[in-house]
């Protein structure tokens, strides 16, 4: 009994100086940083400040409002409690710079529990490290390639125009779902060459069901939303799987010497191509990741496109020069008899101002969302392990102290700003080791897509609002009638 006694007074001993010494590394190494806590408040228990955000997400106003509040009263980078998270939000662009670009990998992805569970451990949008390293620059550098670019161009073209061609006969389009229709066919194309059809359709019907579980409460049993959505995916994961088993087996039946020449026509092909180096991607996690990239592919650009019409429809001078352009451009094609290039479409200056105009004005994603995995002091501010951090991309595109009346739609403004990907101030498509790989091909396509609307029709839009909360969109999804121009 007494040797027990002992053998327990020993533990306690050894576990409380162990307590005592990690407590005083930690404290030390946080006394170590001199920078300050953000200040801030929590709001209510369990609730925090959320209302107050979501209530910012609709009408008239604005999330920047729930910014702006909390900007005046504590500071460009403050503490809030916001959807179950205690998070410090940063409306600075130095400090979204520093958390981006994640020097020391002091940051990796922070999503909502239903997410969590609907993508895959090794899914490029959670994945950290070697493996996201590999992949990432695997799809950047394969969407960013000028080949690419000249193979997929008629292929969009096509897209918008055959939709384009039905629109005449509508008596109202809702732009909003028109538009997802052509943009998923294109993403559907370019990740593995799919084109209409029946498999097309199914994998449509199949994607809508699983993304419902993106934003849903993360209960899994029978019959609820999050259910249903991971068996869409698992069917996806099947059908995705089968077509890359195919694609790989041709890969192999090949002759050695034709294997791998040419360029890689699809994202699969790209991933299949060079695996060869550790670490290798397995089939699962290629046919996992060809589903997530159809999540910010599939809402992000038809959002983009829907408002620059928005914005257009009630901008009467850019719309004339933007026409302007467009049609110069369609005289010269017509006169010459010779095909588009990717080229010719994204030299069409004005356009590109117009584009990045949208994506400045319309935020489609408004902020990103990191975890801390260690204690780090940015910009004076101490940031502890396991906080969540929140890089308010809108804040910055709507500050005054970066563009003259932000809340004006004005393309010209990029004539003196230049439009510029790698400026702090301008960051729609995030930055850094997760800087959007889809950003060349989003601007080709709302380029191919800005020339032939605006030199197909005229429109007049019924009256609509933009709503910010889950997700950025058009309150009645933008109801427009179209006239042909002769
Ligand atoms: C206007 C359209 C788009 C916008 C505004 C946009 C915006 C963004 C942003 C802000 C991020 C960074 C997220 C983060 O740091 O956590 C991102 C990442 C990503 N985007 Fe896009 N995106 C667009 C279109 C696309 C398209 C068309 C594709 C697919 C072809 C795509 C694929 C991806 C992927 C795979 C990532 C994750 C990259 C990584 O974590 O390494 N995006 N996008």
């Amino acid at each position: 009994m007494e040797y027990w006694k002992w053998i327990i007074v020993m533990m306690v001993v050894i576990i409380s100086s162990v307590w005592v010494v990690i407590g005083k590394k930690k404290r030390k190494s946080i006394k170590l940083m001199k920078g300050k806590s953000p200040k801030g408040s929590k709001g209510w228990p369990f609730v925090g400040e959320t209302f107050d955000f979501i209530a910012s997400g609709y009408g008239a106003s604005q999330p920047l409002i729930f910014m702006e509040k909390r900007k005046s009263l504590y500071g460009s980078v403050f503490k809030t409690s916001i959807l179950g998270s205690d998070v410090i939000v940063s409306t600075e662009a130095e400090m979204n710079k520093v958390i981006l670009q994640n020097q020391g990998n002091v940051f990796i992805p922070a999503y909502p529990k239903s997410i969590h569970e609907l993508m895959g451990e090794n899914s490029i949008l959670q994945m950290n490290g070697n493996l996201h390293r590999k992949l990432h620059s695997l799809i950047g550098n394969f969407l960013r390639s000028p080949l690419f670019k000249s193979r997929i161009t008629p292929h969009i073209q096509r897209s918008v125009t055959h939709r384009l061609a039905t629109w005449h006969s509508q008596p109202i389009i809702y732009l909003q779902d028109e538009v997802k229709n052509i943009t998923f066919s294109i993403l559907v194309n370019v990740l593995m060459s799919i084109g209409p059809g029946e498999e097309l359709e199914l994998l449509k019907r199949e994607f809508q069901e699983f993304i419902k579980g993106l934003i849903c409460l993360p209960i899994n049993f029978p019959g609820t939303t999050l259910y249903k959505s991971l068996k869409a995916k698992e069917r996806m994961v099947k059908m995705v799987g089968r077509i890359i088993e195919e694609r790989q087996r041709q890969n192999n039946n090949s002759e050695s010497e034709e294997k791998g020449a040419g360029a890689a026509n699809d994202v699969v092909e790209a991933l299949l191509r060079d695996n060869n180096e550790e670490p290798k991607l397995s089939l699962e996690t290629i046919s996992g990741n060809i589903i997530e990239m159809m999540i910010p592919g599939e809402e992000t650009l038809p959002t983009a496109i829907t408002m620059s019409v928005h914005f257009l429809t009630h901008s009467p001078l850019a719309l004339a020069k933007l026409l302007e352009e467009n049609m110069e451009l369609k005289r010269q094609k017509a006169e010459s008899g010779n095909a588009y290039a990717w080229t010719d479409y994204m030299s069409l200056s004005f356009t590109q101002n117009v584009i990045s105009e949208t994506l400045r004005l319309a935020n489609i994603v408004n902020a990103i969302w990191r975890k801390a995995v260690k204690d780090v002091e940015i910009k004076g501010y101490l940031i502890p392990k396991g906080a969540c951090v929140v890089a308010s991309l809108m804040s910055v595109h709507m500050d005054t102290m970066n563009y003259e009346n932000p809340f004006e739609f004005d393309p010209w403004r990029w004539e003196k700003n230049g439009a510029v990907a790698s400026n702090n101030r301008f960051t729609p498509f995030g930055g850094g080791q997760r800087l959007c790989p889809g950003l060349e091909l989003s601007r080709l396509e709302l380029s191919i897509f800005l020339h032939h609307f605006v030199t197909t029709y005229r429109w007049e839009a019924e009256k609509d609002e933009i709503i910010y909360f889950p997700t950025v969109k058009m309150r009645r999804k933008l109801p427009i009638r179209v006239k042909a121009i002769n």
